[in-house]
């Protein structure tokens, strides 16, 4: 039996408690469920009381003896950070190209060269299943540091058979071995390999006639997302791997209007995707096409920064009525970083959201975008105890002071992994 957890005289905790279900946009994205001077007592793994310290001393009286306490005083404690979009298990690195970048080769020049996402599937397909766990534990361990308890993660740098596998098998096994839960993801569809050079509805066909039926029987994936771009795959092509997926119960997710506007923001609406991603280039009608089929936009600030690109419209889209997600897109060419905390402060700063909708897109609604609001996302009675401790007093102050990681301390499904 381990002891229950009693965290207690929290100066601000912000629970991310509603009593409405589903992704929050407009005025429910500041609603925090704020409880000044706040306590969380949790057993079994599983959040038991929430409330203030005042009225849990009372609750759980002839059982403080019990409890490990933890003294919260003049500290923010908040639902463990969600990371619902990255790439996070892959071989090898690209610092090269971060420099040639700087002295101005456009991204897209250096994929269609053969590096970028060529580069990286290289390396991915030459590494072991043992060398691409032990890479990508270190970007765990980074994350779980930054206060992230869970993160989606993509395969698409394997892109045959044998790869795409490996990428996912990969991800399950850090399931099993890592503290993070790790939500997997089939992109085959991330670029047309090389050796489809100008065959690319073969590629397509292999994709959704080979990889598809073995990732779905062997379970290995819950969505399926693809990179709509020029120069990649066309909203037709897209749609016809998202709708390929739908049939083998997979949930639509489409890297969308990152480069140029191209009609993904509206394809996302179209195929009732559960999250359109990137979306600087979003289209006005793409937006309220969004907003009206309830997709939700998980935002990349940190891309646009690393790729020297203004911000998608946050702003915008939260007044439109679209829920806003947030995510770090972890990966080895466009954003390599690790840094929730980081993308929290550029959504208020690149993207004028404010500090309150900014947590509730790295909290609540980056639970929408994974289907796990029902488990995660939010302190409430039930819920799983993924907490962190921030070494600041409030969610404003935590914004505020940017660039800095003020994780203190974290808990994973009870147990403290962090602190
Ligand atoms: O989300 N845009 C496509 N895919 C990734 C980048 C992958 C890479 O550069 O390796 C992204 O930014
Ligand atoms: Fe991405």
């Amino acid at each position: 039996m381990t002891r229950p957890i009693w965290i207690k005289n929290i100066h601000q905790l912000a629970t991310l408690a509603s009593n409405k279900e589903g992704p929050r946009s407009r005025e429910a994205m500041s609603k925090l469920g704020i409880i000044e001077n706040g306590s969380l007592w949790i057993e079994d793994g599983i959040i038991q009381a929430v409330g203030s310290t005042i009225v849990l001393e009372q609750q759980y009286a002839a059982r403080r003896e019990e409890a490990e306490i933890v003294d919260a005083t003049g500290h923010l404690v908040t639902p463990g950070l969600i990371d619902p979009h990255t790439h996070i298990a892959f071989g090898g690195s690209r610092e090269q190209e971060f420099e040639m970048r700087l002295e101005g080769v456009p991204y897209m020049d250096i994929m269609n060269a053969g590096g970028g996402i060529h580069a990286t599937t290289r390396m991915t397909r030459e590494c072991t299943e043992e060398e691409i766990i032990s890479q990508t534990t270190r970007r765990l361990d980074s994350f779980i540091h930054h206060g992230v308890t869970t993160v989606e993660g993509k395969s698409g740098y394997g892109m045959n058979l044998e790869s795409e596998l490996k990428q996912l098998r990969v991800m399950k096994k850090l399931q099993e071995i890592h503290v993070i839960d790790l939500v997997p993801t089939f992109m085959g569809a991330h670029a047309v390999p090389p050796e489809y050079k100008g065959r690319e509805e073969e590629y397509i066909d292999h994709l959704i006639n080979d990889m598809l039926p073995v990732v779905a029987e062997e379970k290995l994936a819950e969505f399926n997302d693809v990179f709509c771009e020029k120069d990649v795959f066309t909203p037709e092509q897209s749609e016809r791997i998202l709708e390929a997926g739908k049939r083998y119960g997979l949930i639509p997710k489409i890297h969308a209007d990152e480069i140029v506007a191209y009609g993904g923001a509206e394809l996302a609406a179209k195929v009732g995707a559960i999250s359109a991603e990137h979306l600087l280039k979003a289209s006005d009608e793409g937006i309220k096409e969004m907003a009206k089929a309830g997709t939700i936009a998980c935002l990349l600030p940190a891309t646009a920064l690393y790729l020297r690109e203004e911000a998608a419209n946050g702003r915008k889209m939260i007044d439109e009525g679209v829920a806003v997600a947030i995510s770090t897109d972890c990966n080895p060419g466009s954003s390599p970083t690790t840094s929730m905390p980081l993308v929290m402060n550029l959504a208020c700063i690149s993207m004028r959201m404010t500090p309150a909708e900014a947590l509730t897109a790295a909290t609540y609604n980056a639970a929408c975008a994974i289907n796990r609001q029902d488990r995660i996302g939010s302190l409430e009675v039930g819920k799983q105890a993924d907490v962190v401790l921030w070494d600041v007093k409030s969610y404003q102050e935590l914004q505020y002071l940017f660039g800095v990681n003020h994780t203190k301390a974290v808990w994973k499904k009870g147990v403290k992994v962090v602190g």
